[in-house]
């Protein structure tokens, strides 16, 4: 059985048919640069580009990357603020030929390291954490994911943290390994206070480079990087419509 994920960004929307049973792209990822303003129209178009372009019919996974509760968007801190209210399953299933499931870019991501990545068999209390554009977060408990934790938005020094450590503060600060990673560090024990987890595993574009900070972090709690780099957000798309 396959499903197409499609991955929505602040800079870019991925696509690939994915293998449920093996988490594996079936096809060549298609990249599509995020519409600015990205609107839901816009948005949507792309996803009817990206489903054109695998002549899918078929289940959808679609992330974003804001709240979505039961489907219905309820933030969009790096998107069109249009999006908020939307019921994206119902927006998206305009543009997509089967039905479709929408959740949290990094609950996407998240679910993919624990089926098929750094996560698989971890019990107790996991974290994954998505640095990026903004800072993603996921929660599971035994292998079981609590939506929407939006950890990147807790404040530190009186500001969101992913305006402090995400990859893009990184980037746009011209900050050094070492700085970054004192911020990264600061971030994770102020979660290590809230949660106490056992493993943090760290995604997004950093976790390539994951061997110039990891060493820097100073928490009690296992820090591995993800796996599943750049894919983990298709594949956790695809993975969530078998719980349709
Ligand atoms: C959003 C989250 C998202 C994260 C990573 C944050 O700004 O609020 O929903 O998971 O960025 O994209």
């Amino acid at each position: 059985m396959q499903a197409l994920g499609i991955d929505i960004g602040g800079s870019g929307i991925k696509a690939a048919p994915v293998n449920l049973a093996t988490g594996a792209l079936v096809r060549d990822r298609y990249r599509i640069p995020t519409p600015q303003p990205s609107t839901p129209r816009a948005v949507v178009e792309v996803v009817k580009r990206l489903t054109a372009h695998f002549q899918w019919r078929g289940r959808v996974g679609i992330t974003f990357p804001g709240v979505v509760r039961h489907g219905v968007l309820l933030s969009a801190a790096n998107m069109h603020k249009g999006w908020i209210g939307v019921d994206a399953p119902k927006a998206f299933r305009r543009a997509t030929k089967g039905p479709v499931t929408v959740l949290n870019d990094a609950d996407a991501a998240g679910l993919a390291e624990m089926t098929l990545g750094a996560g698989k068999r971890a019990r107790g209390v996991v974290l994954v954490l998505t640095f990026g554009t903004g800072i993603g977060s996921a929660l599971f408990v035994d292998g079981r994911l609590v939506p929407n934790t939006e950890l990147g938005h807790v404040e530190l020094r009186g500001r969101d943290a992913e305006l402090r450590a995400s990859e893009r503060a990184r980037e746009d600060g011209n900050l050094s390994w070492v700085r970054w990673a004192q911020r990264v560090d600061e971030f994770l024990h102020h979660l290590e206070m809230l949660f106490s987890p056992d493993l943090f595993i760290i995604g997004g574009g950093a976790s390539k480079k994951a061997d110039k900070f990891l060493p820097l972090l100073t928490v009690n709690a296992k820090v591995v990087p993800a796996r599943l780099r750049n894919e983990a957000g298709i594949v956790g798309a695809a993975l969530a419509t078998r719980s349709r």
